[in-house]
Formats: C-alpha cells, sequence, structure tokens
C-alpha cells in the first residue's frame, strides 16, 4: 500500500480552510504565519514558498521576511524580539539551516514557545518527551498523522528510527515511544554511529528514516510486511527534468515497495504532511492566543 501524504494533506488543508473561513466571517482575523528565511539556499526557498501557499489555501494571512546571508546573530535575534512582542503574529518559524556563523540554538531558544509552531523550543521538546501538550515538529506530527489515518498498527511494535537528527529522528522516536496511541512501539533509534545497521532495520515493524542518503535503506534490510517512512528528501541531477534535478528518498524504492506493508512515496509522502501539520500547528496557536486575548481584553 502506497501511504498517500499527498491525499491526506490536500484533506487536512481542505478542512482548515472551511474551519477559517467560519471563524472570520465576521470579520475577525486569520492566523498569521511569519517565515524568517535567511539567505536565498535552492531547498530553502522551496520550502517556505510551499508554507506560505498553504498558508493562503487555509485562509492565513503570511509574510516571510528575507534577511541577507551575512546577517548577525543579534539582528537575527531583534528581529525575532519583535515578532514575539507583535499581537499580529501567531506561528513564527526560521527556517533551517542557518549560515554556520549563526547559532541555531541561540535563535531556537529565542521564540516564544506559544509561537513555535515548527515545536523546536526547548520549551516545546520537554513537553514532548514527558507527554504533555505542546508543538509537536510538522515531521514528526505528519508521520503520526498518517499512522493515525492508515490505522496501521504501533501497540507493542517494533519501531526502529534511522537519523537521531532533532527536526525528525529524535521527535518522531519520542511519539512513537510514548503511551499513547498511536505509540506504545519500542523503539530503537539507529544513527551514523551504529554498527551493522541492517541487523536493527531487519527487525522493524516499522521503519523511519531520515539521514538524507539517497537508496541508503536497500531491500535486504527491510523487514517483509514492515511499514516504511522514507523522510529523506535529496535533490540529485536529472537533465531530463524541467528543474534539472529530481528528488530522492533514502529508501530504494522501486525494490522495498513489493515486499513492505506500506510506504511513503517521495515526493509525496511526508512531505506533503509537514505542510499540513505547520498549518494545524499555527491554527492552534492562534486559537490559543484567541483565549489569552480575550480573557485580557474586558470591554472597555
Ligand atoms: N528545515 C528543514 N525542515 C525544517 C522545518 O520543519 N522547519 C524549519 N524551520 N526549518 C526546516
Amino acid at each position: 500500500m502506497i501511504l498517500d501524504g499527498r491525499k491526506i494533506s490536500e484533506q487536512i488543508i481542505a478542512d482548515l480552510a472551511v474551519r477559517v473561513a467560519a471563524m472570520t466571517a465576521d470579520g475577525t482575523r486569520p492566523p498569521h504565519l511569519v517565515a524568517v528565511l535567511v539567505g536565498n539556499e535552492g531547498a530553502s526557498e522551496t520550502y517556505v514558498a510551499a508554507k506560505m501557499r498553504a498558508c493562503e489555501r487555509c485562509g492565513f494571512t503570511s509574510t516571510t521576511l528575507r534577511l541577507d546571508v551575512d546577517v548577525t546573530e543579534e539582528h537575527l535575534l531583534q528581529l525575532i524580539e519583535s515578532l514575539n512582542s507583535d499581537t499580529a503574529v501567531d506561528g513564527l518559524i526560521v527556517q533551517l539551516p542557518l549560515p554556520p556563523h549563526i547559532d541555531e540554538h541561540h535563535v531556537i531558544a529565542a521564540i516564544d514557545p506559544d509561537k513555535d509552531v515548527d515545536g523546536f523550543h526547548p520549551t516545546n521538546v520537554g513537553r514532548l518527551s514527558i507527554g504533555v501538550p505542546g508543538f509537536v515538529g510538522a515531521t514528526p506530527k505528519g508521520i503520526m498523522t498518517l499512522i493515525e489515518h492508515y490505522g496501521i498498527a504501533t501497540d507493542g511494535h517494533h519501531a526502529v528510527v534511522v537519523g537521531r537528527s532533532n527536526i525528525v529522528g529524535r521527535p518522531v522516536a519520542t511519539l512513537l515511544s510514548l503511551k499513547a496511541a498511536p505509540g506504545n512501539c519500542t523503539v530503537t533509534l539507529c544513527h551514523s554511529g551504529t554498527p551493522d545497521l541492517a541487523r536493527f532495520t531487519r527487525e522493524a515493524d516499522i521503519l523511519v528514516t531520515a539521514v538524507g542518503n539517497p537508496g541508503f535503506i536497500t531491500a535486504d534490510m527491510v523487514k517483509p510486511g514492515a511499514v516504511v517512512f522514507d523522510v529523506g528528501i535529496t535533490r540529485v541531477p536529472d537533465p531530463t527534468s524541467r528543474t534539472g534535478y529530481r528528488l530522492r528518498g533514502d529508501v530504494d524504492y522501486d525494490a522495498v515497495e513489493p515486499m513492505c506493508a506500506a510506504i511513503t512515496p517521495v515526493p509525496g509522502g511526508v512531505g506533503p504532511m509537514t505542510i499540513a501539520t505547520l498549518m494545524q500547528n499555527t491554527l492552534q496557536a492562534y486559537l490559543r492566543r484567541g483565549a489569552v486575548e480575550c480573557n485580557e481584553t474586558p470591554d472597555g
């Protein structure tokens, strides 16, 4: 079975658009997402543009703030501070990666956790790790949404995650291990320091790979009947394509698809889900802030 992230994300966005239209029919302002983009790296440009397009489709307003690649960390932190205190901003993301002279951790820590719709702030990471409500990152949330939507069994199953990044691997491993439904997996988190990786991946009922190495997961590394989430999305040169490249996942799709129970394609699998879940998080931020503002603004 192919896990059709494109279709599910379209449904989520259509649902959000209906809800937002109803909420704003009386002139109430819609949710507003701000993306900060430093430099003009091709993939980041594409991702931010896709996020802004999705905002439009949901009926949100959005702003992309572009900063020069050699902007100082201090300037970026000041900008974040002003967006934190701007009541017209509900969600705030800083597209990663940042240039090497800027400390990503300083930048993430500067974002108001209540506007951190990427779920990157230590407060939200902490909330996730102890299983209390907070913002869950778009990619891990997208994977859990696919699991839920397709009714994939997780309880008591062995999930193997390849890649320990803060954006994908680590939070996915946390989510799958939580005492929740979906969840309650036994989780193994593998990474570049794991010897004999295939020994672990072959044991996976659920395999999540977020490595960024096209074709890295071959058929002999996958248990027949496993469910495979391919988060890798790498541009490989392709002169026959209009863009000059095509996107490839971590998994040798043609060989693995026939022998697994379900798999996410690249493109069209996890990627579109991340956009839809970011939109859900932005609405969540807006609704939470709305409640606060109402409480704080009595008549007069
Ligand atoms: N770079 C790669 N993935 C992401 C993401 O989900 N959010 C941000 N801000 N940057 C990214």
